[in-house]
């Protein structure tokens, strides 16, 4: 059978014909190739890697797994995942003010990585479950959508699942072709990837970082997608709210002008102006400024809100989790950063994430930072707010042990790292 030769194949190093990937796909999709086998060639994979020609046959064939949308005037975005990511809320109503539609298909969180559906759902009434005809129309309409990702690429689903349980997840050609084949079949015709690196993201290392977007574009525009990438650090939280709501909070302060952390603002910005070039859009950076400037771009936000049954008088009083207590800091210094990785554990402890797939949020818990890079904090200060009602204790000594303090003051890193 086609499963056998290729595990036989595989395991000795050999190339894989695209037709013998395509028929393991769909095999495995349809239910027909068992969990053993499928396992196997992943970790035959895992362990011999695939060629470029190989990667891309495995994107097509995941792509071509479901139902493809075609949306060639959009922009979209990806990003690897982090703690308090929040670009999608910030850069996309932007870009979208701007003259860029943005039709988007996001996800949950899971483990330490947060959602933007999840994030979104803290609004109270806004839905992200929309049908193919009201997505559509919401991004004529609004210029921008952000739905469930559902029955796109199958094939990726099932896949991953399997990859998540035998090990192979951290395979750069299995990595790139799950993320490329749900972009590729959501449709957008212009696509940035914001691969986050340092201690609470996939990618650790920044050479790792820069082959795994140079492997994203490179796919992407043999898929016909015009793409570009971006590398932003992720070795401290973005921004200073990690949690649902609060991450919507300082979100919508961002778009409204009414300050925001230097790294959000800076990351936000970036990855609008790069969604704007991609799509042709003239004078880019000045076009972001006016936007938010004008209020535009909060407008845009505000009416994507609606328009998805959220209450936008609700904006003004995200509910939080009515269970806080403060972090102190153990020792006096200058914030170098907080670490991401222990920051995002405590906000999953809090409630602000899950554990495993299906598990419920507390959309009103998580971690606001009180302090940022290159402040200076006496002992005993208040440094963070902790929200839920969950593992406090635990996630307070958490946020205490990530937070990094040096003698001297020392300049914050910068937000992006690489661009490409
Ligand atoms: N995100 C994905 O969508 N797929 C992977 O394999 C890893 C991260």
């Amino acid at each position: 059978s086609d499963i056998l030769e290729a595990i036989e194949r595989k395991k000795r190093g050999g190339e894989l014909p695209e037709p013998l990937i395509r028929s393991v796909v769909s095999g495995y999709t349809a239910g027909e190739i068992p969990d053993y086998q499928m396992a196997a060639l992943l970790m035959a994979i895992f362990i011999r890697g695939m060629s470029y020609g190989e990667t891309l046959a495995l994107t097509r064939a995941m792509a071509d797994s479901g139902r493809r949308y075609s949306f060639p005037e959009c922009v979209d975005k990806h990003s690897t995942g982090g703690v308090g990511d929040k670009v999608s809320l910030t850069a996309l109503p932007l870009a979208a003010a701007c003259g860029a539609p943005v039709a988007k298909l996001s996800g949950r969180g899971l483990g330490i990585t947060g959602g933007t559906v999840d994030k979104l759902e803290s609004i109270p009434g806004l839905s992200c479950a929309l049908t193919e005809e009201r997505f559509r129309r919401q991004v004529e309409e609004v210029g921008l959508a952000i739905a469930e990702a559902g029955e796109l690429a199958p094939a990726d689903r099932a896949i991953y699942a399997l990859r998540d349980a035998t090990g192979t997840v951290d395979s750069l050609p299995l990595i790139g072709s799950s993320i490329v084949s749900k972009k590729a079949a959501t449709g957008a015709g212009h696509l940035l990837y914001d691969v986050k690196c340092g201690s609470g993201a996939f990618m650790r290392t920044r050479r790792e970082a820069r082959e795994l977007a140079g492997l994203l574009v490179r796919l992407s525009a043999d898929l016909g997608i015009r793409a570009s990438a971006v590398i932003s650090d992720m070795s401290h939280p973005l921004g200073r709210a990690v949690g649902n709501a609060l991450e919507v909070r300082e979100s919508l302060r961002f778009l409204r002008g009414e300050g925001a952390p230097e790294d959000l603002a800076a990351v936000a910005r970036a990855v609008a102006v790069r969604l704007l070039e991609l799509k042709g859009v003239p004078e880019p950076e000045r076009a972001v400024e006016r936007a938010l400037a004008s209020g535009q771009a909060y407008e845009l936000f505000a009416r994507f809100v609606r328009a998805q049954g959220g209450d936008e008088g609700a904006l003004e009083r995200l509910p939080l989790s009515p269970r806080v207590r403060e972090v102190r800091s153990p020792a006096a210094g200058h914030v170098e950063r907080f670490d991401a990785l222990g920051v995002g554990r405590a906000a999953l402890l809090l409630g602000a994430g899950r554990r495993k797939k299906g598990d419920p949020v507390d959309h009103g818990a998580g971690v606001e930072l009180l302090v940022g890079p290159g402040e200076r904090v006496e002992e005993g200060q208040a440094v963070a707010r902790l929200y839920g009602d969950r593992d406090a204790e635990r996630a307070a000594g958490l946020v205490a042990g990530a937070l990094r303090l040096s003698p001297e003051p020392a300049p914050p890193p910068p937000a992006i790292l690489d661009s490409l």
